[in-house]
């Protein structure tokens, strides 16, 4: 059979085992990798829920109706589908080509209806962005700014200290079924009641469904797809169908897995992580140019500590149809920017450049289980 690789990372045989031996790890391993600065945690199973966690505290802070959240244009949907059964207004913004918020652009789109009682600006791709020009906007309109490290591996110093919150998606990078860790700056949130954020945080967690379906899929997927039973999916244009999806596809409830935390906390080998990445993703940089495949790099490897995938654009369809069949061809699982917010596609105008990349751009992964001498 011939290798084909998997589009996330796969677990140890050895991690699976220790983690059902051992007892449930208390969170203090995180300062090791996430929690740089002494900020107060909040686990989750995905970090959708924790967005919605944070809508949850703004409107018992400000004891608002309904509060205004500004998000990147360039979001997938399906991660704002629990935010929007809160009492909340999403409004979108535009990017810069570095992925950070085009400021300019919300100024002129401001009003007393939509004044930002939140603003998550994203480090996409695993860059992380100048956060000055945010930081100050947020501050002059006593927005909390909160920090989507969804893409990002592990911390940096340059990472939750100037914002209010600051949230990482770890199942997203590492060999684990499902985590995100939400930190909170005690510095600049220490005028609030932190007890009755906790307790807004344990009700969200108590009333919560169960994953464990979820996780017994994940466990039987991950260790077929280790023996080499894997899906070859083959990719068209119709990945790139404005499809809005209509649910979360998996775990629903808010709790972070027992088994997530104990492999995250047996999970040290951050620095191999980042070298395969930045290996991996010089491969397939290296490949497309073999195929003569001259695409535009979107947020390209450059000052990245840890890519997160190899994200290639093509402005010309039959560049981007030829690109997925030689994909096809090698058994390489190519995927597409999931979905964009049905307001952002409403407004074709405003939002071409998000549109456009989300319907221009291929992804690969580039995962410390791949193994590109196989391919
Ligand atoms: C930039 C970004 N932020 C947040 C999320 C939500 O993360 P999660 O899958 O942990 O809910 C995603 C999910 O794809 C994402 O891409």
């Amino acid at each position: 059979m011939s290798y084909s690789p998997t589009k996330s990372p796969l677990p140890f045989i050895k991690d699976l085992v220790s983690a059902f031996l051992m007892n449930t790890p208390s969170s203090n391993f995180l300062e090791e990798s996430w929690n740089t600065h002494g900020q107060k945690e909040f686990l989750f199973s995905r970090s959708s829920h924790a967005l919605r966690f944070l809508a949850k505290l703004r409107l018992d802070y400000s004891s608002k109706e309904r509060i205004s959240i500004w998000i990147p244009a360039y979001f997938c949907d399906e991660s704002l589908l629990l935010l929007r059964n809160e009492n909340v207004k999403i409004f979108f913004y535009p990017i810069l080509d570095n992925g950070s918020p085009n400021i300019d652009e919300i100024q002129k789109k401001l009003n007393k209806e939509n004044t930002p009682d939140l603003l998550l600006v994203t480090h996409f791709f695993g860059k992380v962005i100048d956060l000055k020009e945010s930081i100050e906007f947020a501050n002059s309109l006593n927005a909390w700014i909160v920090e989507d490290g969804a893409h990002l591996l592990k911390k940096n110093e340059n990472l939750g200290f100037e914002s209010d919150f600051l949230f990482y998606s770890p199942h997203k990078l590492i060999a684990v079924p499902d985590g995100s860790i939400l930190l909170m700056n005690k510095k600049r949130l220490s005028h609030c009641n932190s007890n009755r954020f906790r307790s807004i945080y344990e009700e969200y967690i108590d009333n919560s469904t169960s994953n464990t379906g979820d996780l017994i899929l994940w466990i039987i997927k991950r260790l077929m797809q280790k023996i080499g039973l894997r899906k070859r999916s083959k990719a068209s244009l119709d990945i790139f169908k404005d499809i809005n999806r209509e649910s979360n596809e998996a775990f629903r409830g808010p709790r972070i897995s027992i088994l997530s935390l104990k492999l995250l906390s047996l999970f040290d080998d951050f620095d191999y992580e980042c070298v395969r990445r930045k290996t991996n993703y010089i491969f397939w940089r290296k490949l497309f140019l073999d195929n003569e495949l001259y695409g535009e790099e979107i947020f390209s490897l450059g000052k990245a500590e840890c890519p997160y995938m190899f994200a290639i654009r093509f402005k010309d369809e039959s560049e981007l149809s030829r690109a997925i069949q030689i994909m096809n061809d090698k058994h390489i699982p190519v995927s597409s920017w999931p979905d964009l917010p049905k307001e952002v596609l409403a407004e074709d105008t405003c939002f071409k450049d998000s549109i456009d990349l989300k319907r221009q751009t291929i992804f690969l992964p580039i995962h410390s289980s791949l193994r590109s001498d196989q391919i």
